[in-house]
């Protein structure tokens, strides 16, 4: 059985852009767990959080993170807090390899401008939002078999990265 690729990371990571050109390479199909949720339910990630509140969406979360475990040969691109919740780890664990994607405040900053998806970012300072919360993540984004900076390396050369990865590992 293929495993899933499971990228997780901080929001403005890239694990959606990069996570769509992974399973093109691999001919994976790609499930963005963001928009999963806003399919399922109906209503922006923006709009759960302002009407339904933060609890709602991580057991929408928690609910799909179950479904996927059940799958095979997908890449998914899981929303920047799914990892935070041990369970969820677990399931996407039992079938998949765990890929952290990172960069550094500043180039995440210039990301996640638009904050439509991203409402735990929206009140106060944006920057220092972000330094506070990836530090508060950093051990659970730590529980990933690899970690990429993609700050530092173009798009094309973290996928050549984790793909070298998975074949020396015999996921792929
Ligand atoms: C969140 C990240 C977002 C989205 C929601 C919560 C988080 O996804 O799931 O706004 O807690 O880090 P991205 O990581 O795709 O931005």
């Amino acid at each position: 059985m293929k495993k899933n690729i499971v990228l997780i990371g901080f929001m403005g990571s890239g694990k959606s852009t990069l996570g769509r050109r992974l399973a093109k390479r691999l001919g994976y199909k790609f499930i963005d767990t963001d928009s999963a949720i806003e399919q399922v339910t109906g209503k922006t990630v923006e709009q759960i959080f302002r009407k339904d509140g933060e609890i709602r969406f991580r057991s929408e979360e928690k609910l799909l993170a179950r479904k996927l475990s059940d799958r095979s040969g997908l890449v998914i691109a899981t929303g920047g807090g799914l990892v935070l919740n041990p369970e969820n780890v677990e399931l996407l664990k039992q079938n998949g390899a765990l890929i952290c994607l990172r960069a550094d405040p500043k180039i995440i900053l210039q990301r996640v401008r638009s904050k439509k998806r991203r409402p735990l970012l929206s009140k106060g300072n944006l920057l220092e939002n972000i330094i506070r919360l990836s530090k508060e993540r950093e051990s659970a984004y730590a529980i990933a078999e690899l970690t990429v900076d993609t700050g530092k390396h173009n798009y094309e050369e973290v996928l050549n990265q984790i793909k070298r990865f998975l074949e020396q590992k015999g996921y792929i």
